[in-house]
């Protein structure tokens, strides 16, 4: 993605701390609806070295915090977060330390926490609770915070809507999961910068997608409020997304609404259904919240907001792995060797 960094605003003294982030497959999915063959990608951002889009963003975050001089860069996160910002840190020699709801973290991320040598600091209670702990700390203490509402992680992942001009021009829509609203006011930022420099004449509408029970956005934007009503308790299988206070919840419905988009919320059987369906019929294997970039298409279709010729891209957020527990939740065929045997033999 560093091939974009003229339009990156670091400075040009600043040594790039880079893991050849970004230049992540688009994969062509068949259309589910039929017809329309041609017009419907998957954005995999799963192919990040790390696993997922946060990559994008912590380069660029990590770069400055070395820049500045930074020696600890900190996040709360719900998992992809740290495992980026531990790994990066790694890079840049810097030490990192990440706040985390206790038990509702996805395993590989942990993993990836715990490998990358970040310190953990368990949190009784939400992701919500996780960040606000975080912020209260980093106003007394000399910690660089790469949390989504540093401004060099949308400068990062801002990359994700170049790369998909440059592939595929401006599609009609684009869709993906939202928690935080970080990640859906950077694509919308990097459009409208395509734009400005009068790179591409249009601009898509972007769909945001949350689950059922984490969706004050998409209860916000439906009623028309300008104010949220936060959630306390947010409940999905998730996790990622599993947010009830999004920090960048302004920027994230302003740029919703100015594409002439919409916010939908899937529920979690929805979410499990879309993730096997993108395993199962295309072979690509997705974390759930990212799953529900694809369950809120297939909902947006059949409400006829989205037609099949329109030109859709889903971002894919996270890898499968990332998430091995609900991967392997799904239904299997398991077999003794006897019985597989007898399978094959054609007996009963
Ligand atoms: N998809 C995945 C896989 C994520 O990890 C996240 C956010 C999102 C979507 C939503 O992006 O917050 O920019 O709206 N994960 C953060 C984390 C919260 O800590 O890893 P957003």
């Amino acid at each position: 993605m560093w091939r974009y960094r003229e339009l990156i605003p670091v400075p040009d003294d600043a040594e790039v701390v880079s893991l050849s982030e970004g230049g992540t497959p688009l994969i062509p999915l068949k259309n589910p609806g039929g017809g329309g063959d041609g017009n419907l990608y998957l954005k995999f951002e799963g192919s990040n070295p790390t696993g997922s889009f946060k990559d994008r963003g912590m380069t660029v975050a990590v770069t400055m915090a070395k820049y500045l001089g930074a020696e600890v860069v900190a996040c709360a996160s719900t998992g992809n977060t740290s495992a980026s910002a531990a790994a990066y840190a790694a890079r840049a020699g810097l030490k990192s330390l990440v706040f985390l709801p206790r038990g509702g973290v996805a395993k590989g991320k942990l993993a990836q926490a715990i490998l990358h040598g970040a310190s953990l600091l368990m949190i009784d209670g939400s992701f919500d609770d996780a960040l606000r702990k975080l912020l209260q700390i980093s106003q007394k203490h000399a910690i660089y915070v790469v949390n989504s509402l540093n401004p060099w992680r949308i400068e990062g992942q801002k990359t994700l809507a170049f790369e998909i001009a440059d592939e595929v021009g401006v599609p009609d829509w684009v869709i993906l999961p939202v928690g935080n609203g970080g990640n859906i006011s950077a694509i919308w930022k990097g459009f409208k910068e395509l734009e400005s420099f009068g790179l591409i004449e249009k601009l898509p509408k972007l769909a945001g997608v949350q689950a059922e029970g984490a969706s004050p956005l998409v209860k916000a934007f439906n009623s028309g409020k300008e104010e949220p009503e936060f959630v306390d308790k947010p409940e999905t299988i998730a996790s990622a997304i599993r947010i009830g206070k999004p920090v960048n919840w302004r920027r994230a419905l302003r740029a919703v609404r100015e594409s002439g988009g919409v916010m939908v919320s899937v529920t979690d059987e929805e979410i499990l259904k879309a993730q096997k369906q993108l395993a199962r019929t295309y072979g690509i294997g997705v974390e759930p919240a990212s799953a529900a970039s694809f369950a809120g298409y297939l909902k947006l279709l059949e409400e006829g907001a989205i037609q099949n010729e329109n030109k859709v891209v889903l971002v894919g957020t996270g890898h499968a792995l990332k998430d091995p527990d609900t991967s392997a939740s799904h239904e299997v065929m398991t077999y003794t060797v006897h019985d597989l045997e007898e399978f094959l033999n054609g007996g009963d």
